[in-house]
């Protein structure tokens, strides 16, 4: 007999076979058991990102999902893609289809400087290590600075898919809030204080300051100002995680911290995953040049090098066309679906509910009324077909459980306003509940769970304008007659009690979202 003959029936050899028909099913107790020894200590706390599974869920075709942070692939003109490719294979067939070095191709970092420099930076090719997405190099960060325990700032909220990386490295994240003009530059130094005190020096802090992931905001140039001070002052290192500052739909562009910092303690990460194509896996890190080279160590263990081929398509790409008009194309359809995804929440969320109005990027952060948990909402939204991503999954330390996280880049207008509207029947059903079983009317969100609100009424008040980036994320509307007032939430009406905001996010009949 062949080894064919014996491969035949199910494309493996019988010994095999036999095997696994005398293992265990997936994931018994025994299996688990099996294995369980054998694991790191670091894998009890590793986690999966919530992102990861609800898309997972959200697979079937007939459901809406607002859930992922997709980029519109499809509105990518096919014929451009075609002529790349092409270029690619008639000019560099042979480094496309080869092993690079670890730090990335020269090619690819010009494109990557080219980028910067739209973005108002500048930066030398040498000082880049190109990598496979941005969220290596939140990984090759962590991994580099990161021993168990050691603690790293992060905004509250903050990306979700940042958290599993932090936990797969046993650090200790310390979530510090945000409102409309971004993180909390006075709650960080306190924390910083009192971290201080404790014998405790983070050992970076982690932000995503334009049109944040996933609130939206974008912090403020006097924050920016501030944040980059404080790194100097104490020699601490920032990750500036910016996917999606070019993606402005409104308002003039605010520098970045790594322009602001020129590089000493801010560490820059880019990525083409939202300009261009995530399925290209193609980011980027700046860093100074003792952390950069501890990162390029940790790449080559991880991966040797990002795909070539990807890295000359780029290339390819930028010589074919030019990569700004496809962002201008991308500016315009998002705008338009968010102002949509704006328009829709007004129709469809009920009064109590409030909600962020970002300048760019992909998210729009919703605030229910305490007692309904998003997480669960999910589960019921899931019989409706749509999906968003539970505010929960932004936190480590189970806050954002009133919130959510809603995506406007990836379906277009008539799903949005459809997925929104049967997300509202679902908080409706909640809040109708709610009153039912109380004899009471829901209040409006407190102001102790997580959303972004600014810390001064006059601040916000004159918000987005005057300064550029001010007070972006959220609409400003200093009216009276809020719930949240009414509900105990009046000028600074926090719930842990210290001075907050009273202007937050638009509110239910805060108009159509302004175009300018
Ligand atoms: C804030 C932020 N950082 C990093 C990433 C990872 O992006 P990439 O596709 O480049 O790995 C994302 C993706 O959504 C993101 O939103």
């Amino acid at each position: 007999m062949t080894i064919d003959d014996r491969w035949a029936s199910t494309g493996e050899p019988p010994e095999v076979r036999e095997r696994r028909r005398a293992a265990p099913e997936r994931s018994t107790s025994r299996d688990l058991e099996r294995y369980a020894g054998l694991f790191a200590s670091r894998t009890r706390v590793m986690k999966s990102s919530a992102m990861r599974d609800i898309m997972a869920v959200t697979a079937r075709p007939e459901v809406i999902t607002l859930a992922g942070g997709l980029p519109d692939t499809s509105s990518f003109p096919p014929e451009t893609l075609a002529a790349a490719t092409t270029r690619l294979a008639y000019e560099s067939a042979a480094r496309a289809l080869q092993y690079g070095p670890t730090e990335g191709l020269i090619e690819a970092k010009e494109c990557i400087a080219e980028v910067m420099a739209a973005d108002g930076m500048r930066c030398d090719p040498e000082d880049v290590v190109v990598t496979t997405g941005g969220q290596q190099v939140i990984d090759l960060v962590t991994k580099t600075l990161i021993d168990p325990g050691d603690v790293v700032v992060a905004e509250a909220p903050t990306y979700p898919g940042a958290v599993p990386v932090f936990l797969s490295y046993e650090a200790d994240v310390v979530q510090v809030e945000t409102d409309s003009d971004g993180m909390r530059i006075d709650l960080l130094e306190e924390t910083l204080e009192r971290l201080e005190r404790e014998g405790r020096r983070p050992k970076f802090v982690y932000t995503i300051p334009s049109f944040q992931n996933p609130s939206g905001v974008t912090m403020s140039i006097e924050r920016r100002r501030r944040l980059v001070e404080v790194a100097h002052e104490r020699e601490l290192l920032v990750l500036e995680d910016n996917p999606y500052a070019l993606l402005r739909y409104e308002g003039s562009p605010v520098p970045t911290l790594h322009a602001l910092d020129g590089g000493v303690f801010v560490m820059y990460l880019g990525t083409f995953s939202k300009i261009l194509s995530p399925g290209l896996r193609l980011g980027w890190v700046v860093a100074p040049p003792p952390v950069l080279e501890k990162i390029n160590l940790g790449k080559q263990a991880a991966d040797l090098c990002t795909s070539t081929f990807t890295q000359l398509l780029v290339k390819a790409y930028f010589d074919e066309a030019d990569w700004r008009d496809y962002v201008d194309s991308l500016t315009e359809i998002y705008r338009s679906r968010r102002d949509t995804m704006l328009d829709a929440l007004a129709e469809s969320f009920p009064p109590e509910a409030e909600w962020t109005r970002p300048a760019g990027g992909l998210f729009i952060w919703a605030t229910l009324p305490d007692f309904i948990d998003t997480t669960d909402l999910l589960a019921r939204a899931l019989r409706d077909d749509v999906a968003f991503v539970p505010g929960e999954a932004a936190y480590l330390d189970g806050r954002g459980r009133s919130s959510m996280r809603l995506n406007f880049s990836a379906v277009d207008d008539d799903a949005i306003r459809e997925g929104v509207r049967r997300i509202g029947k679902v908080v409706a059903e909640q809040v109708a509940l709610y009153g039912t079983l109380t004899g009471r009317r829901a209040p409006a969100p407190s102001r102790g769970d997580a959303r972004p609100a600014p810390a001064d009424r006059d601040e916000a008040a004159r918000a987005p304008g005057g300064d550029p980036g001010a007070g972006e994320g959220a609409h400003a509307r200093p009216d009276s007659d809020s719930d949240a007032a009414a509900a105990g939430g009046a000028p600074g009406g926090r719930a842990d009690g210290s001075a907050g905001a009273r202007v937050f996010p638009l509110r239910r009949g805060g108009g159509r979202a302004e175009r300018r």
